[in-house]
């Protein structure tokens, strides 16, 4: 029973997390990325990872260059699986822009990759009666309002283009599963704050350009192409002064895909909304002591003014996920730093 999917930002730091995942389960993949942020080198060492293990069919992933905006781009791929008779099953929606403070600078260019991107892929799914998706949203569609841990219910509050394009997507996502709800099998999963990389060191977060997200400038403190790490506030209404965030490893994330799809293949239609963390807040000093003892490097650091936008404490409610999907998250923070 071997299934299609097609995975869109396949080659990025959770895609390529997830390709492997799918690839060791067995599973036929067609890959469409742009490489805006990230590299086809990436392809070269999933097989190196799944050589190793004896597990890889050169058969079994089909990279595409190209566009998601571009309906005839994506065209092509359905076309392409269906001549050779594997018809594409689900979909994994991953591909887009990722940066907050971009999106502040940009919007325009944020709200046509992310939602005018994703239009054209529904149009494409359509129009091949291909009606299975795995949508990647984000913890920050809630924003700052709400009961804290966030549950899937709370309601929806972006703060910046980037969050209002992924609370857009759901939005569509929603209608169109209103609009024939007999056949949609939809999932949205808003991931917490995924870092970490496979164990094999192979593949990990490498973001063209200056990073953002902590994790990989931790990586570029810790490698010494950074001076110091500037710690966004030490007067937050937490434990010690810092923010505090649901890390989960990557590996575990692209785990919850699995089980996800799983999920979606088998039902007959769903409209499924999930968190996906791991339920545990830690702040960024506990983060970086961490990372520092398990590692045994030194991370400079200075604190400086509170970032825009940053709120002081966000963590799942993961019960709806860990019930629904049957899935746990299996690794801690050290395992996440290693
Ligand atoms: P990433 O930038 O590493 O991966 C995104 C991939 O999409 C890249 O390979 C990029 O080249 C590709 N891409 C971008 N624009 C494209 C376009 N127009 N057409 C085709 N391909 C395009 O980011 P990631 O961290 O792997 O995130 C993947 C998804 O998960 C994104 O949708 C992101 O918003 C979402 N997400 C990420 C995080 C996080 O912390 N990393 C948190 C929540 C949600
Ligand atoms: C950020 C985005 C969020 C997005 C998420 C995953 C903002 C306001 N939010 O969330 O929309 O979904 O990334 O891509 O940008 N920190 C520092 N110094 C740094 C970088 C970060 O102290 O140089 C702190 C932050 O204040 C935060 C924590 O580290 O407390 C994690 O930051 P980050 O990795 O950017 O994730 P989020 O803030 O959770």
């Amino acid at each position: 029973n071997l299934k299609n999917i097609l995975i869109t930002g396949g080659a990025g730091f959770i895609g390529s997390h997830i390709c492997l995942n799918f690839l060791e389960q067995g599973f036929n993949l067609y890959i469409a990325d742009s490489f805006l942020n990230s590299s086809k080198e990436v392809f070269n060492r999933l097989k190196n990872i799944l050589d190793i293990s004896n597990n890889y069919d050169v058969k079994k992933i089909n990279v595409f260059e190209g566009d998601i905006r571009n309906y005839k781009f994506l065209e092509n791929i359905f076309l392409e699986a269906s001549n050779k008779n594997e018809a594409i099953d689900g979909v994994i929606h991953l591909a887009g822009l990722k940066s907050v403070f971009e999106s502040t600078l940009d919007p325009t260019y944020y709200w046509d990759v992310n939602v005018n991107g994703s239009i054209n892929l529904l149009k494409v799914m359509m129009a091949n009666n291909c009606k299975t998706i795995l949508f990647s949203s984000s913890a920050t569609v809630y924003g700052n309002s709400g009961e804290i841990p966030f549950k899937e219910s709370n309601l929806i509050n972006p703060i910046n283009p980037y969050g209002e394009t992924k609370a857009t997507i759901e939005k569509i996502l929603n209608n169109i599963f209103n609009s024939d709800s007999k056949s949609w099998r939809i999932c949205v999963l808003r991931y917490f704050n995924p870092i970490g990389a496979h164990p094999s060191g192979m593949i990990g977060e490498n973001p063209n350009g200056t990073p953002e997200n902590i994790f990989p400038l931790i990586l570029q403190v810790a490698s010494g192409l950074r001076k110091k790490l500037f710690v966004f506030g030490n007067d937050w209404p937490t434990q010690d002064g810092t923010c505090e965030r649901d890390y989960i490893h990557v590996v575990d994330l692209a785990q919850a895909h699995i089980k996800a799809m799983q999920y979606l293949l088998k039902a007959k239609n769903c409209n499924l909304t999930l968190n996906v963390g791991k339920g545990l807040s830690t702040s960024v000093l506990d983060l970086l002591k961490t990372f520092e003892k398990v590692n045994n490097v030194k991370i400079n650091f200075e604190f400086t003014s509170k970032r825009d936008g940053d709120i002081p404490i966000s963590f799942a409610d993961t019960s709806l996920s860990f019930k629904i999907l049957n899935w746990k998250p299996k690794y801690n923070i050290e395992d996440m730093c290693k």
